[in-house]
């Protein structure tokens, strides 16, 4: 059974996570959007929106740190393991607060706000009980079992996580996990497996675009309405 929990099904997930950007890529190219609803309601936007994306942000790189770099090497820069916990603790407990409220702003904007909740899909739904399930067992996992229990996850989990991308497989440290991580990394590889499909594949777009294309010009058609005079050569009407 821990086999197929720990090693089949993340397997399973990762594949459809990479397999379904490409498909959604060459289908589906021009519906690569955030859809965004800003047009509709901007207040509740405002704070939510910043609140959850810089949160999530932070919790990224909690998780590139905690699951990625090996216990061995942030001992060797001298971060010891209560120098590390308090860091881990604190701001990862501030990180995964501000998200939960941020997410929590967009969830009752999504559901209070007629025009926001007119373009809500049954996939947006899906998609925020999963985000929303992982967000707030990843907080109990920092603030519960952190601070009232004694499992270092960086002897466990993240060496599991680490795994599954070396082909060195440890499905036993998952299931010697608490039930919270266990729960926490199951709906995670879940999540992954519904991404390409809903509107967090923006996450993989940047304006790069932006940098490098020239100007849009707005022109009056009025050549009086500019506060330049006219330049000879430029404007065509005098
Ligand atoms: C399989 C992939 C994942 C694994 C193995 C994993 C593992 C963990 C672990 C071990 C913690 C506890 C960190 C600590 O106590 O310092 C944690 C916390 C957390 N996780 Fe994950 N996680 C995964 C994916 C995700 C995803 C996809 C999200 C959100 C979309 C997420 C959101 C959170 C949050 C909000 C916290 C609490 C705040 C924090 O400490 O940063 N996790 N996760």
């Amino acid at each position: 059974m821990s086999a197929i929990l720990w090693v089949v099904f993340p397997y399973v997930c990762l594949t459809i996570f990479v397999v379904g950007h490409y498909w959604r890529y060459r289908y589906d190219k021009f519906g690569w959007t955030t859809r965004s609803s800003q047009l509709y309601e901007d207040r509740l936007l405002r704070w939510g929106s910043p609140l959850f994306h810089f949160g999530i942000l932070a919790v990224f790189l909690g998780h590139v740190m905690g699951l990625g770099i090996p216990k061995s090497w942030t001992e060797a820069v001298g971060i010891s393991e209560g120098l590390y916990h308090f860091l881990a603790v604190s701001i990862g407990a501030i990180a995964g607060f501000g998200t939960v409220v941020g997410l929590a702003i967009l969830i009752y904007r999504r559901r209070t706000v007629g025009p926001v909740f007119s373009a809500t899909t049954r996939m947006d739904k899906v998609m925020y009980l999963f985000l929303a399930t992982v967000i707030v067992l990843g907080l109990v996992n920092t603030v519960a079992a952190n601070i009232f229990g004694h499992y270092d996850y960086r002897d466990g989990v993240s060496v599991w996580f680490r795994g599954i991308f070396r082909f060195d497989l440890h499905p036993d440290l998952m299931a010697a996990a608490p039930l919270s991580f266990q729960l926490h990394g199951l709906v995670a590889m879940a999540l992954f497996a519904l991404w390409p499909f809903t509107r967090l594949v923006h996450v993989f777009s940047a304006p790069i675009g932006y940098l490098t294309r020239p100007y849009i010009v707005y022109r009056s058609r009025d050549a009086q309405v500019g506060t330049h005079s006219p330049r000879r050569g430029w404007d065509d009407r005098p």
